[in-house]
């Protein structure tokens, strides 16, 4: 299919960080998946960490350094996508004050997630205009590459919903200039951290993609296993009661899990040894992710390289958009008359 015939997808992380196997499997394999077949635009939202973040700003600088590292070296691919930092296109800001001109309040006080998480994050005072227009950004965001699909959580589709809404009133007031974006929702395994809660930087439960093998055997032996089995000589019931056995699934072959159902059964095999094996299928499953992050690590230059050309590409789109915005703003149209 030629170029300008592919459907567009734009999606945005917040830079959190180091990545973990959560993020690996919940959202970089299906941004992988995606870049092959759409025009996939995937950027670091750090204007929406500043929302949340705004006492400690000079944390953030970092944490897109290490989470660019890991999108790179889990195969977000530069050729195929375009990766960039949000606060590079300053348009997402001017496309920001525009739709925050056309936003009921109404809709940004009825979001689920800003009554969430003022709720969440109460030691932060959240009560500031920029969270509350949290997702007139995210519409900016969306909009100015023109996306067609936009991957996220079930978390984000109240955003994505709200997007669709300011989308259509600004084509209804000023003219037809922006698509009416779909949310893509990815089936996602389910992926507990190492205490069975879901895996998250904050609960302290996650394995990171940037962790060393000593520490990924260390942090898998800890994982919560069968607690009905808490002798050896017990029967377990992997499917149903282990917490590790979610982890099994996604890395050992269907002929070795069937085995292991009946051995954990059988109580023939033991937890220990168990997630032994797990922690070096793990292990061997991370290690090429390893070598591409610290090859990349230690050639920052490229890394550099690479945001420059993104920012570039998205430049050029998003300078494209605002011309078309601005124009259909300004201009009387027939509604108007
Ligand atoms: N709000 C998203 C999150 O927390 C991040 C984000 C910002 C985003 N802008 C976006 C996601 C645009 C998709 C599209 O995960």
């Amino acid at each position: 299919m030629s170029e300008h015939k592919r459907q567009r997808v734009l999606s945005g992380m917040r830079p959190s960080g180091k990545l973990h196997l959560g993020h690996l499997h919940g959202v970089l394999s299906n941004w992988k998946r995606l870049q092959d077949t759409y025009d996939c635009f995937f950027f670091v939202a750090d204007w929406h960490a500043l929302t949340t973040n705004y006492e400690r700003p000079y944390e953030i600088p970092a944490n897109i350094d290490e989470m660019l590292l890991d999108w790179l070296a889990v195969g977000i691919d530069p050729e195929k996508a375009t990766i960039f930092v949000q606060s590079e296109i300053k348009e997402h800001a001017e496309l920001h004050l525009l739709l925050s001109m056309i936003t009921p309040l109404s809709w940004l006080e009825r979001n689920p997630t800003y009554k969430e998480q003022r709720q969440e994050l109460k030691e932060k005072d959240l009560a500031t205009y920029g969270f509350l227009g949290y997702p007139v950004l995210q519409s900016a965001d969306i909009i100015m590459y023109k996306a067609n699909k936009v991957p996220v959580g079930v978390d984000q589709l109240p955003h994505v919903e709200l997007t669709r809404e300011i989308t259509r009133r600004f084509n209804y007031l000023y003219g037809e200039v922006f698509p009416v974006p779909d949310p893509l929702l990815a089936e996602v395994p389910k992926l507990p951290g190492l205490d069975g809660r879901k895996m998250s930087k904050s609960y302290g439960n996650a394995i990171f993609l940037s962790d060393p093998p000593e520490v990924v055997e260390k942090k898998v032996a800890t994982m919560v296993t069968d607690i009905e089995r808490p002798r050896r000589s017990d029967p377990g019931d992997p499917e149903k009661r282990c917490v590790a056995f979610n982890l099994h699934k996604l890395y050992l072959s269907r002929e070795r899990l069937e085995q292991i159902i009946d051995d954990c059964k059988s109580a023939r095999l033991g937890c220990v040894q168990c997630k032994r094996e797990l922690a070096h299928a793990i292990i061997e499953a991370l290690s090429p992710i390893w070598k591409r992050r610290e090859s990349l690590a230690a050639r920052p230059e490229r890394v550099k390289e690479i945001l420059a050309l993104g920012a570039k590409r998205a430049r050029g789109v998003a300078a494209d958009t605002m011309s078309q915005a601005r124009s259909a703003l300004w201009t009387r149209n027939v509604r108007s008359d």
